[in-house]
């Protein structure tokens, strides 16, 4: 079985690396990340259309099945057409955890933040109207994060990160919500800038930050098992990274965030 995992850059690796380290994702896996069309959040909806439906192709031409669809971006924009017209393969999709938010915010706010394209979908306005919590959630986009994760520097941009991130939260009373949910699979890379600027701007504030990764893993394994009819698979794990310009940075990002010495990675330009 060949295990497909797509998104427009990096982010999708924060999902990959939840799926092997915590519920022990093993097999081939091929990443495919679009560093060539990075970012995808603050692009023509239709020209995003398009292109994801490529890289779902190039990830089928490789055998892959099921799909994790590890960008909320995507997932938002395609999944109900990729499903419809790909019927063969099982797709996982992406979504911000806010159920899991809604399911514990006893009555206070919750803060959504994800990229341009996401925070106007139907699919995540839908949601929020099926928990019935409308009235409780704010949406913000927060598209630069995509463009610091994607960067070489990231390591050294602390400053300038908690800058950005403390220039959306200011306008917010953090003490008045009871979540903040990164609607991006690229956000939860920076969990702990997120943490410094909520302890410095709002000092006793007990908010949670949750995202979905752990949410999508749980069913990309409930899906492998049914799929493999509860036959034991592969016992090791390698990743082929496919990417979609050529670019050491790319690469180097891929090995900084997966930080999984032992694992065999390889990369392929498609
Ligand atoms: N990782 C993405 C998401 O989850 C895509 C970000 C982007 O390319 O703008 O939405």
């Amino acid at each position: 079985m060949k295990i497909g995992f797509f998104d427009s850059g990096l982010g999708g690796l924060t999902v990959l690396k939840e799926s092997i380290i915590n519920e022990n994702l093993k097999g081939e896996i091929y990443y495919l990340g679009d560093n060539k069309n990075t970012p995808y959040g603050i692009k023509d909806e239709e020209f995003v259309k398009k292109i994801i439906e490529e890289n779902i192709n190039t990830l089928m031409d490789y055998g892959c099945n099921p799909i994790v669809i590890a960008c909320n971006t995507a997932t938002s924009l395609s999944i109900k057409y990729l499903r419809e017209k790909y019927n063969k393969i099982v797709f996982i999709g992406t979504e911000p955890a806010v159920k899991v938010a809604a399911d514990n915010h006893m009555h206070k706010k919750i803060l959504v933040l994800a990229t341009s394209i996401t925070v106007k979908q139907e699919k995540l306005l839908n949601l929020i109207d099926k928990l019935n919590i409308k009235d409780c959630v704010e949406l913000l986009p927060a598209d630069k994060l995509v463009e610091f994760a994607e960067d070489i520097n990231c390591n050294k941009l602390g400053k300038e990160i908690n800058n950005y991130i403390e220039s959306l939260l200011i306008n917010y009373n953090l003490n008045e919500y009871s979540h903040i949910v990164l609607g991006c699979t690229h956000f939860p890379l920076f969990y702990d800038n997120f943490k410094e600027v909520i302890a410095k701007l709002y000092p006793n504030c007990n908010i949670s930050i949750v995202d979905g990764a752990k949410g999508i893993s749980l069913n990309l394994i409930k899906n492998i098992k049914e799929m493999n009819n509860e036959k034991s698979t592969q016992d090791d794990v390698n990743i082929h990274i496919i990417y979609t310009k050529e670019s050491e940075t790319f690469k180097i990002r891929v090995k900084q965030i997966l930080n999984l010495p032992k694992i065999n990675i390889d990369y392929k330009l498609h």
